[in-house]
């Protein structure tokens, strides 16, 4: 049977070069609570194209939530310019086409509602776009079935560890069919080797569906394993201090890639940057 619903391919309108989001000097204020304003961003940059995956790691409170709450479009800038494609993607429903978020986002808390079932948290981002709930559902759980979920689907999520709350808050963004991910720490509060095999699982899904990513992580390894480029940002307020590409060739196979010298040399020359914006002593050359 064909799946019920899909993004079409019109979904996103790449401009020359295929960019689907980009920043220009963007500054970000907000007023603290005792009346002062704190800069969280500082003539911030960015240009992603589609399907590229992109990996911000920087100092913890130098803004790296605030750029994806701006890429998302949950936010908007105090100076400069964002552009997206927000609102452009399109789904098939079944009673013709809805629109699906331009941007899934993926959170470190999981964003999993306790009080719906596996099944309909999983369809809860597609229900918000307007399908029915008996064609959301089944969508949605061709996702649970993916992520090795569906034995619990008519469960709720007090069942599930957190690796599994993780896989079932992926299935969510994966099945609103939206064509770009905006992922804050996702693994983040997983155990290492939880967090390392989701690493690969969502190395695999990544190369099999090629959404459009921005990931923020703290860790190198995870940026170096799956991105195609890594984002250094300075301590607030935050800017792109280093930008590096990674060299290794897709589809990538985790073991080769971490074996490989040029992991090594990357891991410490990023690492070095980013030492340096967490001493308060700029980088290092
Ligand atoms: N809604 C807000 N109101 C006031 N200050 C905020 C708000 N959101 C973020 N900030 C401040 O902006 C800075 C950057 O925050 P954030 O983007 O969450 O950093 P990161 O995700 O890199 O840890 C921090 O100093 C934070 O306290
Ligand atoms: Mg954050």
């Amino acid at each position: 049977m064909a799946a019920p619903m899909g993004i079409s391919g019109r979904g996103v309108r790449g401009e020359q070069g295929g960019a689907v989001l980009s920043m220009e000097g963007v500054d970000k204020f907000f007023v603290s609570g005792d009346g002062r304003a704190v800069r969280a961003l500082d003539g911030v940059s960015l240009t992603v194209r589609e399907g590229e995956f992109v990996c911000v790691v920087g100092p913890s409170g130098c803004g790296k939530s605030t750029l994806l709450r701006l890429c998302g479009g949950l936010d908007a800038p105090s100076a400069g310019r964002v552009r997206t494609g927000r609102g452009e993607g399109r789904v098939r429903t079944g009673r013709g086409e809805g629109r699906v978020p331009w941007a899934a986002f993926v959170f470190q808390d999981f964003g999993v509602f306790p009080w719906l079932t596996v099944r309909a948290n999983a369809a809860f981002g597609l229900r918000m776009a307007g399908a029915g709930r008996r064609e959301a559902e089944r969508a949605a759980y061709g996702w649970l079935v993916r992520m090795g979920l569906a034995d619990f689907a008519d469960g709720y999520p007090d069942r599930l560890s957190g690796g599994m709350r993780q896989r079932l808050a992926l299935a969510r963004a994966f099945a609103t069919g939206s064509p770009v991910l905006l992922m804050d720490e996702p693994l983040g509060s997983l155990d290492p080797q939880t967090r390392r095999l989701m690493q690969e699982q969502l190395l695999e899904l990544w190369q099999e569906e090629r959404k459009t990513v921005v990931l923020v992580t703290h860790s190198i390894d995870e940026a170096l394993l799956l991105g195609d480029r890594v984002l250094v940002m300075s301590a607030r307020p935050g800017r792109f201090t280093d930008e590096f590409e990674v060299p290794f060739a897709r589809p990538r196979d985790p073991g080769t890639v971490q074996d490989s010298p040029e992991f090594g040399r990357l891991q410490a020359r990023i690492w070095r940057q980013l030492r340096g914006q967490l001493t308060g002593s700029g980088a290092a050359a």
